[in-house]
């Protein structure tokens, strides 16, 4: 039987109702975090949980319990789960109320969570093919909200174009991938967007930086045009799901090829230590 997670109580996913006047299907009123599981323990934790409470602190959303009760009750699903390999999705809304744009601060907040098993996918060593597309989204792609209508279109249109992935672009500087941070790979030195509102600060993101700065790659965050794909040695995303997965063509706006090399391999191997 499968479980799910509603407020404080875990229960069959068939028993678990959700309100129709949540503000999470009003406005897309809340925020998110999907955690990896790795032989049944959830990777990096306190750093997910860590930026649930930023993302809350940017919406003056208030979180529906403390993040060590929160931490108890998502390790408890995943054990109920028996999960080995796979994620954990929760997110935390606004809460019910009559809908209204004007939002209450007494309102609870509702807090809800279920596991998926994840099967092995041998396109993440492969390499995919990405899509370059304008970010039609708004300007706080830093918090990780529910609402994701210009991620998901953007999807869609890459995978119209039997891409796996999209690349954004604002005004021709690349941003990240619709559910991915991207990164370039350039005579050796390692190249990706700055942590500021346009992009999500990926944890795997904040990892592999991490991990190359330690190997002695230079890291360099700064905003670049889409141009430079052309001449990139390696490309790579990065992100819970997809890990460290290598870019083999970019199709769109710009058509190129791009090999998978030694940096990229480096950085999945050290990733792959980490758990
Ligand atoms: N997406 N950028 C965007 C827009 C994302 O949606 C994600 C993750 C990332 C990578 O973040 P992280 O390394 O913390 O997973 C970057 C998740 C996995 C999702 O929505 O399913």
């Amino acid at each position: 039987m499968e479980y799910v997670l509603i407020n404080q109580s875990i229960l069959p996913k068939e028993e678990a109702h959700i309100n129709i006047n949540d503000r999470g299907y009003h406005f897309g009123d809340g925020i998110y975090e999907v955690i990896r599981i790795y032989e049944q323990k959830p990777f990096a934790l306190d750093l997910h949980l860590s930026r649930l409470a930023s993302s809350a602190e940017k919406l003056d959303l208030p979180l529906p319990c403390p993040l060590e009760e929160l931490k108890v009750l998502l390790l408890a699903l995943v054990e109920k789960n028996s999960i080995n390999n796979g994620t954990i999705y929760f997110q935390v809304t606004r809460g019910v109320a009559p809908r209204n744009h004007l939002y209450s601060r007494e309102t609870k907040s509702t807090l809800t969570a279920f596991t998926q098993e994840l099967a092995s996918d041998k396109q993440l060593e492969d390499g995919i093919q990405v899509w370059l597309t304008p970010d039609i989204r708004w300007l706080r792609c830093d918090i990780k909200t529910i609402n994701l209508l210009g991620n998901v279109l953007a999807k869609r249109e890459a995978a119209d174009n039997q891409c796996q992935e999209a690349i954004m672009h604002r005004d021709r500087i690349l941003t990240e991938g619709s559910s991915s941070n991207l990164f370039l790979v350039k005579d050796h030195v390692l190249y990706t967007h700055p942590a500021t509102n346009l992009i999500l600060n990926g944890i795997t993101r904040q990892i592999v930086i991490q991990l190359a700065k330690n190997d002695g790659i230079d890291v360099i965050e700064e905003p670049f045009p889409f141009d430079v794909l052309e001449h990139a040695d390696e490309a790579f995303i990065t992100s819970t799901s997809m890990e460290i997965t290598p870019i083999n063509q970019v199709k769109g706006e710009l058509t190129t090829t791009i090999p998978l090399g030694p940096v990229t391999k480096r950085l999945r191997n050290l990733f792959t230590n980490q758990h």
